[in-house]
């Protein structure tokens, strides 16, 4: 029989991972071990300003001090191309060989770039732009102290600058060694656990329905949506529940690594389009997670394979229906992971105008079509428009 054009084996794919995932509860306990085989005179360490008060920051610090020098830098929150050019200057004058991360994604994000900017000399923000990141910089260390980002094990790297959310992608800022202890996460507001856990369902969801996604990364993405479903009501409600924070940091190291092979889809990009239109900036997984039920709605009829996927890891019985009305399932699950963690339902309830959709439109199209690249069913202006249009509570009208 005659292969088919589209058939999976035919298709070429790359999967890179050279991240070494040190991974367990006490996981922090091998960090010593780690900085052995890493050698370095002189260490960053990049935090934010709650994480920096903490035993474990001191106790990194002890560590890092017991080889080396060691300076730390302190990541505001929402870093800005300001953060940026200040991370630069810490990062230049000190020429570190080893920077670690310790915190939320920004200040795993902002290590990555204390790394790449120690080695490269021109305006920071550049490289968020496209400017070609010439040279490697030191070894990076991440120690995520929350789940859900998957910034531990990407080579990714995203600061807003003015409103507009910037990244980089490259070889060169992949860690090299990510401690992932779950323990570290139990202290984790309710609030920062809903956001940051969804995302790691956003991604391995978009992670699948991307057209780039391959095997290896759809069966990363198939169990870390699992376990986001499994674990992440519980850990909004019990905080202290270590089983439940355990599924939620392999659900983001499983996630990570599956997006940062196949790239993510409309909902990321739809989401930077809202996230900071509102009077105060949302936390991203809060704002992905916003527009991904629908997504999900729109994709499905385009994807029935990948919607039975999808549906199967959350647990949801496909038999006898159509792609869409599993589609409509997958959607109404998540939103109820999102009522039961408290997380905003629709637009209104962060403060945005159905007057702004075109304007969202027009944002989407013009600054993020990597996301719109990546999906599977290529919206129209007025699918777009749909969608945006679908995203407000219409029961009040
Ligand atoms: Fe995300």
């Amino acid at each position: 029989m005659e292969p088919k054009p589209y058939h999976p084996m035919l298709r070429l794919f790359n999967y890179q991972a050279p991240v070494k995932v040190v991974y367990g509860v006490n996981a922090i306990e091998r960090l010593n071990e780690e900085l052995k085989r890493l050698p370095f005179k002189s260490a960053l360490l990049v935090t934010g300003p709650n994480v920096g008060k903490t035993g474990v920051c001191k106790r990194v610090r002890d560590a890092l001090a017991s080889s080396g020098s060691v300076e730390a830098f302190t990541v505001p929150p929402e870093p800005d191309s300001e953060a940026l050019l200040a991370l630069a200057g810490k990062a230049r004058s000190l020429k570190p060989d080893l920077v670690v991360g310790l915190g939320g994604g920004s200040s795993l994000d902002m290590a990555k770039a204390a790394s790449m900017l120690a080695a490269n000399d021109k305006d920071p923000a550049s490289y968020f732009r496209g400017e070609r990141i010439a040279n490697k910089g030191p070894p990076i260390v991440t120690i995520p102290t929350i789940a859900g980002t998957g910034s531990e094990v990407t080579p990714i790297s995203v600061i807003a600058d003015r409103g507009l959310k910037l990244a980089i992608m490259h070889y060169h800022i992949y860690p090299a060694v990510s401690i992932v202890d779950p323990a570290l996460s139990l202290t984790a507001s309710p609030a920062a656990t809903a956001s940051s856990g969804i995302d790691a369902l956003c991604h391995a969801v978009e992670s699948i329905m991307s057209i780039d996604s391959n095997p290896i990364s759809t069966a990363l993405a198939f169990d870390a949506i699992g376990l986001v479903d499994d674990f992440l009501e519980r850990a909004y409600c019990n905080g202290e529940d270590i089983e439940a924070r355990n599924g939620l940091s392999m659900a983001s190291v499983m996630a990570g690594l599956a997006f940062s092979n196949t790239g993510l889809c409309l909902a990321h990009g739809m989401a930077y389009t809202y996230a900071y239109r509102g009077e105060k900036g949302q936390p991203h997984g809060a704002s992905v997670s916003l527009s991904e039920p629908h997504v999900i709605e729109f994709n499905a009829p385009a994807i029935p394979e990948k919607t039975a996927l999808i549906a199967g890891a959350l647990g949801i019985d496909t038999d006898g229906l159509t792609a869409t009305e599993s589609g409509s399932e997958i959607a109404c699950r998540i939103l109820d992971i999102m009522e039961t963690t408290g997380l905003p339902m629709e637009l209104g309830e962060i403060g945005i105008s159905p007057d702004s959709v075109d304007e969202m439109v027009d944002d989407l199209i013009a600054n993020h079509g990597r996301f719109i690249a990546k999906n599977p069913r290529k919206p129209s202006r007025e699918d777009l428009v749909g969608l945006y249009a679908g995203m407000f509570d219409d029961s009040e009208e």
